[in-house]
């Protein structure tokens, strides 16, 4: 059965057949539903939409159908993150989708104050799942707008995985994004960073001073990124991982 599960999944093109049978095989409760799953999976759909769950900096996180997956790569902004957060840091997480990396932050700390921000309701709703644990507030609406103006000049720690893909290279990405993803959580305009342009537009009205930004980039954004940063009020800092080929300017508030 398993065998027969990898070769299939292998012919549609799955890089690690034997491991999402191994994943599809524990989570399915009976035969048919192994079957749709497997089919469903052949037909394109992500797996972690299957599954209804990812991996993430080792937390089990909830990713409904629609939900942008987090990435692996965006573990290394998360580990930033936790480098530069102390307990009893407030926490703003924007663009939040799952809200798996505010998750991981209060995962890491005895107490965290948490706040996470999409536009999209089913991911607010899948956010929910996944910070209410921890106490975690979650707001639907666009970037700063649904935050309580209580905690302008507050934030220690601002994390924002937005949009940054240029419109015009989405048609490279592959269907799994294009298709079950959706522009809204790939979509950052003509060059890719129209919505990072808006986060740092207001992150000093938001963070503490000393406070940090933190957002991922690609590499050939950086000399903008680092750019619209340093005319905001903050002072930029390049970090790369070339293991996760992941690169994230921080944002520190003057
Ligand atoms: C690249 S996904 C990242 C999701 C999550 N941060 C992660 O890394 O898994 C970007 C997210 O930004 C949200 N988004 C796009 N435009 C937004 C806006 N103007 N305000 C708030 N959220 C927005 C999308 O709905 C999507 O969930």
């Amino acid at each position: 059965m398993s065998e027969l599960i990898v070769n299939k999944l292998r012919a549609a093109g799955c890089v690690f057949a034997e491991d999402e049978a191994k994943l599809l095989i524990s989570a399915a409760r009976t035969a048919a539903e192994l079957e749709e799953m497997v089919n469903r999976r052949i037909a394109g759909l992500p797996l972690e939409h299957i599954l209804g769950w990812a991996e993430f900096c080792g937390l089990r996180i909830a990713v409904d159908a629609g939900v942008f997956v987090p990435r692996q790569r965006t573990e290394f902004l998360v580990r930033q993150a936790i480098a530069l957060a102390r307990s009893g840091a407030v926490v703003v997480d924007l663009c939040s989708g799952s809200g798996a990396l505010g998750a991981v932050l209060a995962a890491n700390f005895e107490r965290i104050e948490l706040h996470a921000v999409d536009i999209d309701p089913d991911a607010v709703r899948c956010a929910l799942k996944n910070v209410s644990m921890a106490g975690g507030h979650v707001y639907v609406g666009d970037l700063y707008e649904p935050l309580p103006a209580t905690l302008r000049n507050s934030v220690d720690i601002l994390v924002a995985n937005a949009p940054y893909v240029p419109t015009e290279s989405i048609r490279l990405l592959p269907p799994e994004a294009r298709i079950y993803e959706g522009p809204v959580a790939l979509n950052g305009g003509k060059d890719g960073l129209d919505i990072i342009r808006r986060v740092a537009d207001e992150a000093a009205l938001w963070l503490v001073p000393g406070g940090h930004l933190l957002v991922e980039t690609s590499e050939r954004q950086v000399p903008l990124t680092v750019e619209i940063f340093s005319r905001n009020g903050l002072t930029p800092r390049v970090a790369t991982d070339q293991e996760l080929e992941a690169t994230i300017v921080i944002g520190t508030r003057t």
